[in-house]
């Protein structure tokens, strides 16, 4: 049987038939391990050390796993058998590996396994973590490899075929903590079935469907994931007991209401992004007659799912420990008053994605510990912040809203802000004089926001706000390092906008915006290095020194016809990127582009596309591929040039002469006819 499969794997490997056994092992071995993974295996190999630890035979054509040889091999402790075709198991033949501490099992034909045979796998006695996933194992099955595992604490079923968790399921292996369940068609949990798991610590039932859950009891677990399921409801059991839950993903889920979670909580983190939450009046119209006060101080109560009945009794629940917080992709339309009360420690808020028009943070406001807050993609028209309240506010998403009419100062209030994003609203931004007028008059008369003074403030979007006018020193004493102006089609740029960024500003994007010139003086932006021009009129750049440090410079479609004046080349020693295509550059005017490309320092990413013109004679004009000008062609065509303006002088002096002697003619002849007349 040994010289058998010896030769066997002789012919597997396409060696000679001479009996050399280690030369025949198919296996690499390293130290105690022994990787056999991908050698169109049948068999496991037996002529390994009886000593190895690990055991890989992955990828091969296994299709059962006998008594013999794996029994020599009792020092094994990870043994990977994932991905061959196995659909038999001898029943016992893992009793004796007391070594045997993970087992991986997953992608194989283990369904077939269990419809031939009645006993299991038998005793697993020191197996601690076993992958069965991708088995297509159905209701009932997986108890035939666990059924005797005492010291299973990681247990995966994911990718297989059950729908159904029964009561006993998990009763031969009480020591999971961690058991993954993703991506099965589980409907429905027997009651009973994770309760005896006293140490169970995560729990993956996402990409599942369960429609329901409803007394939520398991006190035991912290992580549960019960993403892409279709559930509509999550209810806890009622009680005072207290429950270990820190991390619950409930996202892309069909659920109404913001979950009933359990009263005494560590909930550190919650995920209902992507369902069809509403939490304030909107719901329907059965609810109004019960949004009484009680409800409002009460933001957790739940309301009942039948519309006809009033509220269901549900104790506020504290959730002072939960620190991130997405609400995203939901319905949305109000917020509760004191709906945050209790979430001193929320670090991250998304409520992105949803259908708020307003948002008032008022003064008792509980989220002084929130860094980031998302409120991006709504309709909001309507924004407030009384003062001291986000306090620890760094990250601010307001893109894609409808924000208008703003308190000038309400970006002053927040004393820690450092990215402001209001990308595709409407705001008009307010000179740093409008803003001190107004600071002592006390009204906002033309809806500006005052974006100066700002100490923290380092990133700023204020791309596509249908902006016209960015007045002089809008950004003062605000040290942007980042400034995107784009798309906002019209602007005019007043002289001193952007006043006092010389020395902070890294990026600015002033693409799209119809510019035909440019009021700023870009070379004192020392720190500049990336700087994005497209989609304007532009004709003219300031000139470049040595102490720029530029890295991108983005030029496209703009309408540059000679850049020689702009000292481009002085940027080499930084520049990395230069994008100038859709622009009419003539051919010799720019014949530090042609030595650019070939000193070859700075890549031109479109340079396939760039074309210049080329004028002939003075009538024709040729487009001709930047990269196929060589300077020796401008050189000739400015001979040219000097030619033809030299036939022309002489033709203008002769001409001249002409001119002169004919007008001598005629006055003389006047004269003569004058003196005539007298
Ligand atoms: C396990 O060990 C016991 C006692 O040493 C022996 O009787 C039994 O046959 C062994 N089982 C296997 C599958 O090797
Ligand atoms: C088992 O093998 C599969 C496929 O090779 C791999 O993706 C998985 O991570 C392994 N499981 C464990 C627990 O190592
Ligand atoms: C919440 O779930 C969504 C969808 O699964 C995911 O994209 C998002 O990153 C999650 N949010 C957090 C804060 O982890
Ligand atoms: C409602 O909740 C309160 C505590 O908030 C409790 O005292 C009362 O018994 C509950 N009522 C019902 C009907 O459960
Ligand atoms: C919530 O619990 C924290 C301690 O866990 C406590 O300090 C706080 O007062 C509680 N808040 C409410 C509203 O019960
Ligand atoms: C908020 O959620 C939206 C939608 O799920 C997502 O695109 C966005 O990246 C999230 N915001 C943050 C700050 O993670
Ligand atoms: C926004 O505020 C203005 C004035 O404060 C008010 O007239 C308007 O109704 C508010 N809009 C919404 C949607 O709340
Ligand atoms: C930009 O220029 C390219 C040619 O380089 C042209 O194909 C493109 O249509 C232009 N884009 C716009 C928006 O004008």
């Amino acid at each position: 049987m040994r010289l058998y499969l010896l030769l066997f794997l002789s012919v597997v490997n396409g060696g000679t038939s001479t009996y050399r056994p280690l030369e025949y092992l198919p296996c690499e071995l390293i130290k105690m391990d022994a990787f056999c993974q991908e050698k169109d295996l049948f068999q496991i190999p037996p002529n390994l050390y009886p000593t190895i630890e690990k055991l890989d035979l992955s990828r091969n054509q296994l299709q059962r796993v006998a008594e013999r040889p794996l029994t020599f091999y009792t020092a094994v402790q990870h043994l990977d058998l994932s991905s061959n075709k196995i659909s038999f198991i001898y029943s016992g033949v893992f009793a004796n590996m007391t070594s045997l501490n993970i087992l991986n099992l997953s992608n194989n034909q283990l369904d077939q396994f269990v419809q031939q045979s009645k006993p299991g796998i038998g005793l697993i006695p020191q197996v601690k973590i076993l992958d069965l996933s991708g088995n297509s194992l159905y209701n009932g099955m997986a108890e035939h490899f666990i059924e005797k595992a005492p010291s299973l604490t990681h247990l995966s079923l994911a990718s297989n075929s059950i729908t159904t968790i029964s009561a006993k399921m998990f009763i031969g292996s009480p020591s999971l903590t961690d058991l993954d369940l993703h991506n099965n068609i589980i409907m429905d949990i027997e009651e009973g079935a994770f309760e005896n798991l006293p140490h169970l610590f995560k729990l993956d039932l996402s990409m599942n469907s369960l429609t329901c859950i409803s007394g939520y009891n398991l006190q035991q677990l912290h992580i549960l994931d019960l993403s892409k399921n279709s559930i509509e409801t999550f209810h806890t059991t009622e009680s005072e007991e207290e429950y270990n839950l820190e991390e619950l993903d409930l996202s892309e889920n069909k659920l109404m209401d913001f979950p009933v979670l359990p009263k005494k909580n560590w909930l550190i983190s919650l995920n209902v992004s992507k369902n069809l939450i509403q939490l304030g009046s909107e719901s329907s119209p059965d609810d109004i007659n019960y949004l009484e006060e009680d409800w409002l101080k009460d933001s957790f109560q739940i309301l009942n799912q039948t519309p006809k009945t009033t509220v269901k009794n549900a104790s506020s629940v504290n959730l002072s420990k939960l620190v991130y917080l997405d609400l995203s992709y939901n319905e949305i339309k109000s917020i509760p008053d004191g709906f945050f009360d209790t979430m001193s420690s929320l670090h991250f808020l998304n409520l992105s994605k949803n259908c708020l028009q307003t948002y008032v943070v008022t003064s008792n406001y509980a989220l002084t510990s929130l860094v980031t807050l998302d409120l991006s993609y709504n309709v909001l028209q309507n924004l407030s912040i009384a003062i001291n309240t986000l306090t620890s506010l760094q990250t601010f998403y307001l893109q894609s809203n409808f924000l208008q009419a703003l308190e000038f100062d309400i970006f002053q209030g927040l004393p820690n802000i450092k990215e402001l994003n209001l990308q595709s609203n409407n705001i008009k931004v307010c000179s740093t004089y409008s803003g001190v007028a107004k600071q002592r008059i006390g009204k906002d008369d033309n809806g500006c926001v005052s974006l100066f003074s700002i100490s923290t403030l380092q990133y700023l979007d204020l791309s596509d706000n249908m902006m016209k006018n960015l007045p002089e020193y809008a950004f003062h004493k605000t040290p942007l390092t980042m400034l995107d102006l784009s798309l906002n089609q019209g602007l005019k740029v007043k002289a001193q906008a952007l006043s006092g960024l010389e020395s902070f500003l890294e990026y600015l994007h002033l693409d799209g915006n119809g510019l035909s010139t440019l009021n700023v003086d870009l070379p004192h932006f020392v720190h500049l290095k990336h700087l994005s021009l497209s989609h304007n009129q532009l004709t003219w750049l300031p000139t470049w020194n040595k102490d720029c440090t530029l890295q991108i410079l983005d030029l496209r479609n703009n309408s540059f016809s000679d850049l020689q004046t702009s000292d481009i080349t002085a940027l080499e020693k930084t520049l990395k990127k230069l994008y100038l295509s859709g622009n009419p550059l003539s051919c010799c005017g720019n014949i530090w582009l042609s030595h650019m490309i070939q000193k070859g320092l700075v890549d031109i990413p479109d340079l396939e596309v760039m074309s210049c013109q080329y004028s002939k004679t003075f009538a024709y004009q040729e487009d001709i591929l930047i990269s196929h000008i060589r300077p020796e062609v401008c050189e000739k065509e400015n001979l040219k040039k000097m030619n033809i303006f030299i036939v022309l002088a002489f033709v203008l002096i002769l001409s001249i002469i002409v001119i002169g002697l004919f007008s001598f003619c005629c006055f003389r002849r006047q004269k003569f006819r004058q003196q005539f007349k007298a």
